[in-house]
């Protein structure tokens, strides 16, 4: 049996525009699953003109003909999780009949979360600029062995030895490092069953489901979260998020074969931006920045962070797209760039790009070499016809083509669904 399961994913450092294209795709999808990542993500769609922004729920959510589904890969936080549940309710019902969440997702507890702050808030470790949502200390726990997962919140006697245990580690850290209350057993034990109730008529075997689904004639939307850049094996390590949120991860944290996965399509800005700490050899520091910056309502949809902004680097892209088996890209936010003289696109390093800096993405010290290109003199937003777009907007995609080597399959020109070319 064959499926026409599709991949969509950021192959930037996130913020591409994932979450408009998901939701663009998934009418004609049995579902969508987000596979790795988790409330750290912020993926925002514009539905009846009205802003929604999902954190932990896929994409597909307001899709009412279409499941959404929550693989093992994706750490839950279940008080976001209810929260957000809560909050999309008021846009769409039936949330928790077409919400399929697997019992081997790993938590984020409380203690994740102060571990989190305390690392980045210390003066002797390293500073990420992570999103303090927790991520990395579930991520340690699951490698570690000693995570608590959903399933083992259906049970008491399965909880009490395992959150007992664990507690032990952290509140030793808790109280000794950050000279804080421990953490209480008893009031974690209550939240985490009452959780544990509301949570199992959602639970499903995600990796059969799938199975089920692409039997029953109909495809699967892979939804990534963060960007390939921001992988944990392919990103800028260390300023990266945790999981694998390139390729990689699909079929471990969705729970399919890797030939499951179908096409793969890389979503990718018309610049680039970047919230946090790490090497980002395009980034603007001028005016142009500022305005592409302000026009482009660069904002963490998460933590209301500003993003960095900078040019287009093919280089990255160039060599994402290569070892990723991306078979097309939507290229998101062409309309941001409406209006400027110039549009640069990073087409070559001065240093060369040798085994070091490729396996390792040692980026500290390279330096740009542009192409630059003439900017367009009509606006592209909101256009959806490809004959609509000016002669220079088409060059720019051109460019960005011949040098990835793979198609644009979508352009989009503005944040709702019906600014969207589709080629
Ligand atoms: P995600 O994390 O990849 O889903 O992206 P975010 O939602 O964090 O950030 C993308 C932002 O750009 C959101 O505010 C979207 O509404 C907006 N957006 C998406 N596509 C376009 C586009 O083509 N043009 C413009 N102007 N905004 C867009
Ligand atoms: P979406 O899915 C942009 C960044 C953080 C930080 C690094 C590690 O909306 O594209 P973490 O909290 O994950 O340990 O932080 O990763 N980061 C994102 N940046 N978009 C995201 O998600 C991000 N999720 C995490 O800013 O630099
Ligand atoms: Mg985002």
């Amino acid at each position: 049996m064959t499926s026409s399961n599709t991949a969509i994913l950021g192959l930037q450092w996130g913020d591409e525009g994932k979450g408009k294209i998901v939701n663009f795709l998934a009418g004609d999808f049995g579902a969508a699953c987000r596979y790795q990542g988790g409330h750290n993500a912020g993926h925002t769609l514009i539905i009846d003109g009205k802003k929604i922004v999902l954190h932990l729920l896929p994409s597909s959510i307001c899709h009412e003909d279409s499941l959404s589904l929550i693989g093992k890969g994706v750490v839950i936080s279940y008080e976001a999780l209810f929260s957000e549940i809560d909050e999309i309710s008021n846009v769409t019902s039936g949330i928790t009949d077409r919400l399929k969440i697997s019992p081997a997702c790993v938590l984020i507890q409380p203690y994740h979360q102060l571990i989190d702050l305390y690392k980045e808030k210390s003066n002797s470790q390293k500073t990420i600029g992570t999103t303090l949502r927790g991520i990395g200390p579930a991520y340690e726990d699951k490698v570690a062995r000693r995570a608590i997962r959903v399933v083992d919140t259906l049970n008491e006697n399965q909880l009490k030895p395992l959150l007992e245990e664990t507690l032990d580690f952290y509140n030793f850290t808790i109280e000794k490092f950050f000279g804080k209350d421990a953490l209480s057993l008893n009031s974690l034990m209550d939240e985490n069953l009452a959780y544990g109730e509301k949570i199992k008529p959602m639970l499903a075997d995600v990796s059969m489901l799938i199975k089920k689904i692409n039997s029953e004639e109909k495809s699967v939307l892979f939804e990534g979260a963060q960007g390939a850049l921001l992988d944990i094996d392919q990103g800028t390590y260390p300023f990266v998020t945790s999981s694998n949120c390139s390729p990689s991860g699909i079929a471990a944290g969705a729970g399919c074969g890797p030939l499951d996965v179908g096409n793969i399509l890389g979503v990718v800005k018309a610049y680039v931006t970047r919230v946090g700490e790490g090497p980002m050899p395009t980034e603007i520091y001028d005016e142009v920045g500022e305005y592409i910056a302000k026009t482009g309502g660069e904002v963490g949809a998460t933590t209301g962070r500003p993003r960095r902004c900078g040019w287009f680097d093919a280089v990255l892209m160039k060599r994402i797209i290569q070892t990723n088996s991306i078979s097309g890209l939507c290229l998101t936010k062409i309309d941001v760039l409406d209006g400027l003289d110039e549009i640069k696109i990073c087409k070559a390093y001065h240093e060369s790009v040798d085994s070091v800096f490729g396996e390792c993405m040692n980026l500290d010290n390279v330096k740009p070499i542009y192409e630059v290109l003439s900017g367009w003199k009509s606006p592209t937003k909101n256009l959806t016809k490809y004959e609509e777009l000016p002669t220079e907007t088409k060059d720019f995609i051109s460019f960005i083509e011949d040098i990835c080597e793979v198609p644009v399959k979508i352009i989009s020109t503005g944040p709702d669904d019906q600014s969207t070319i589709i080629r």
